[in-house]
Formats: C-alpha cells, structure tokens, sequence
C-alpha cells in the first residue's frame, strides 16, 4: 500500500472574511494542528497544489449508502476539469475503512455515549406526568450541549409517551413530541448526541411516575431478558442475523410466559410471529452516520422474511464493529390486527390477554455496544433492571439542574 496524504480543504476560507463579517480567520497551520492532517491548502490553491503533485489519477467518493438508499455527491472545485478523476474506486475502499473502527474513533464514540447516558438520566430525574414530552427532548438537547459541548444530536429526538411509545419514529414533523405526559404512561425515549460528527443511540423505556405495574414490568423484563441474551452471545464471526432471530426467540418464549401467547415457539416462529410485536431490526452499525454505512455490500443480500427484512446489516460481526442492540416489543393495533386475521398466526394468540395490551405502547432498550476480541463493550450506561430505574427515579430530584461543568474527552 502507497503512502496516503491525507489533505484538507478549507472551503470556508475561500472568501473575504472580514468583508463578509466572519472576523479573523486562522492559518492553515492550525487547521493542521487541529484535523491531525498532512497538509491543508485554501480552495482557490487546490487546482495548483494538486497540479504540481501530477497525479495520474484524483479519486473522488461518489457511491450508494445502501441503508438511506442515498448516493453521496463527490468532491468537486474549480479546475477539476484538468485533472483525470475516478469517482467509483474510492467509496467501497472508505466503506470498509469505517466499518472497523480506529482506537481514536472509539475514544470519541465512549464520549458521545458516556454524555448522552447522562443526559437521558437527567431526564428520567427530571420526568413527571404533565409534562410535555417535547420538554424531555428539550432537557436532553440541553444537557447534550451545555455539559457535553455536543451541538447536535445524532438524529431527530424520539420521546414517545403512552400509545406513541409504540410509533416506531415518532418525533417527526407531523408528530413532535407533543403530547402531554401522564400518570400511567410508559415513556420510550430514544436520543443520541453528536460530537465531532460521531453519533450515538440510545433508548430508555420506563414508566412516566417511575414505578413499573405488573405488565409493564413484564415486557420490559422480556425486553431486557433478549437484550442481554444478544449481549452475551455476540463475538467476532456470529452472523448478525442470528443474534437478530435469537432476540425475536427470546421475545416469543416470553409471550408465552405472559400469556399473551399459546403454542410452540419453534411454530411461531416459522410464521415469523416475532415480527408482529418486533417490527424493525435488532441493530444497526453505528458511526460517523448512525445508521452507518456498510451494511450489504456486493455479495451480501437482505434476508426477505418479516422482520428480517427490516435489518440493516446483513454482515458476520467483526472485531472494532459498533453496532446498536436495541430489541422491542411493541402493541401495534393495525400489525396485531393484521395478526389476528392471519390463518397463519392467530392460532398463537390469547385476544383476551392482549386486549388489556392495546394502547400500552411499546418497550425498546437500545444500547451501543463496541465489538471486542471475544464479546462486546458496553458503551452506554444508564439503569436498566426495574430495581435501577425505580431507585433511580425515586432520588430526590429537586436540585436544579446541574451546574456546567467542562467535561474533558
Ligand atoms: N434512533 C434511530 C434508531 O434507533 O435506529
Ligand atoms: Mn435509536
Ligand atoms: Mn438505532
């Protein structure tokens, strides 16, 4: 392999400054310094510097995200046109170069997730019937940015509470955590912030007035229960779909224990049951995109099955892979009805024990996790059991809200 320089391109210099009231700009040197990079040239300069390089080729990155389905736009400035360019070589190369993280890359992800952890306790401290859930959002941006110097979060703040729990992107425009939370609630909320372009993911399900009824606790149990089976069972060369069908397993037996099921499991899932009341996939590789890029490259196909469809790695886990478990159950009316007039299924469901589960919502605990030699890193680190989040939510929480702090990476 060639020795790579790697340059940077400091576009928002390629104007006046002072005439467009940007104040004093810094010299190339510290952009330098602050990028760790090889060189750093002015926009106007790169056509130049680049010539006198005489490249035989300028690979630029043009290719597919096969998550977004997005193609990203390649690199251009002016004076290209006297270059020969090749915009398809690169991308699969930067790919794989992100799908294994670097050391340094893995410090900055154990920071956006050890303040983001912080900041969702400071809402669980925080969170009481009557509130809206658009202030929960408000607090963790807040915390995010004032303690953690994180400016943006890694994706639009999803804080679902009662029914919403159970809309799976809640949050969006048409729906912007606005409802007002109440006593009784179940509360899903699922927030990352972002720092230096890393991001994170992370859900915590718990009830809004901070102790768990009984079948609260029992979904959130079975929730927790396929969590931690995945946990334990990731290494480096299990399929991730796999751990995928083992969470659905995991989520099936423990229906049947509630009751809300009858049956035998091996049957349920032949007809994919698992996907009635887990919708979506186990996790997804996660990075300088949180939906990370990589997922299906050339050779690996999506599974086309309920559920596994849904899935957005389809690749054997690797060592310094980050990846998100976040396995749910959820009561979705129209995928339970669905269910209900399946000859298929329907014979594996209790209706008068689900009945009393419409309208509850749903639980996901999503976890970021680094891939080790032989098991996982936990990054995130928030209460978990029903015993951390009751005595947790049961501290006194009438301190204002914590003096800023520097926080150091
Ligand atoms: N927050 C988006 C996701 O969990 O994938
Ligand atoms: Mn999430
Ligand atoms: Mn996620």
């Amino acid at each position: 392999m060639t020795e790579m320089k790697v340059l940077l391109e400091c576009s928002e210099l390629c104007r006046n400054p002072l005439e467009d009231g940007d104040g004093q700009i810094f010299p190339p040197e510290h952009f330098k310094e602050k990028y760790a990079v090889d060189e750093v040239h002015f926009t106007p300069d790169i056509a130049d510097v680049l010539a006198k390089m005489k490249p035989s080729v300028l690979l630029t990155l043009r290719g597919l995200n096969t998550d977004s389905g997005s193609t990203c736009r390649e690199a251009s400035f002016e004076g290209i046109s006297r270059f020969e360019v090749n915009n398809s070589l690169l991308h699969p190369v930067i790919v794989e170069c992100r799908l294994q993280k670097t050391d340094m890359e893995l410090e900055v992800l154990r920071y956006t997730n050890r303040i983001s952890s912080e900041a969702h306790k400071e809402v669980m401290r925080r969170v009481k019937p009557g509130l809206k859930e658009y202030e929960m959002e408000s607090l963790f941006q807040h915390y995010c940015y004032s303690r953690g110097g994180m400016r943006h979060t890694s994706y639009t703040c999803i804080c679902g509470s009662g029914n919403n729990s159970s809309i799976l992107h809640y949050g969006h425009a048409g729906a912007p955590n606005d409802k007002t939370i109440q006593d009784g609630d179940m509360c899903l909320f699922d927030m990352g912030g972002e720092y230096y372009c890393y991001s994170s993911d992370i859900t915590c399900s718990f009830p809004a007035n901070g102790k768990f009824t009984a079948d609260q606790r029992a979904i959130y149990e079975a929730v927790l229960k396929s969590s931690r089976a995945v946990m334990a069972a990731i290494k480096p060369g299990v399929k991730w779909t796999d751990m995928h069908r083992l969470a659905d397993r995991v989520h099936l037996e423990e229906l049947l224990k509630i009751g809300i099921l009858h049956g035998d499991v091996e049957e349920m899932l032949k007809v994919h049951l698992g996907s009635v009341f887990m919708p979506h996939g186990l996790g997804h590789l996660l990075g300088i995109d949180v939906h990370d890029v990589g997922g299906y490259p050339e050779g690996v196909e999506r599974v086309d099955e309920p559920g596994l469809k849904s899935l957005r790695m389809g690749r054997v886990v690797q060592e310094r892979m980050v990846l998100t478990v976040e396995p749910g159950i959820y009561f979705i009316n129209h995928l339970l009805d669905k269910a209900l007039a399946s000859p298929a299924q329907c014979g594996f469901i209790n209706t008068a024990v689900l009945t009393r589960f419409r309208g509850f919502g749903g639980v996901r605990i999503e976890d970021d996790i680094a891939v080790t030699a032989d098991g996982v890193e936990l990054l995130t680190c928030v209460p978990r059991t029903v015993e951390e989040i009751e005595a947790f939510m049961a501290e006194e929480t009438s301190k204002p809200f914590s003096p800023i702090s520097s926080q150091k990476l």
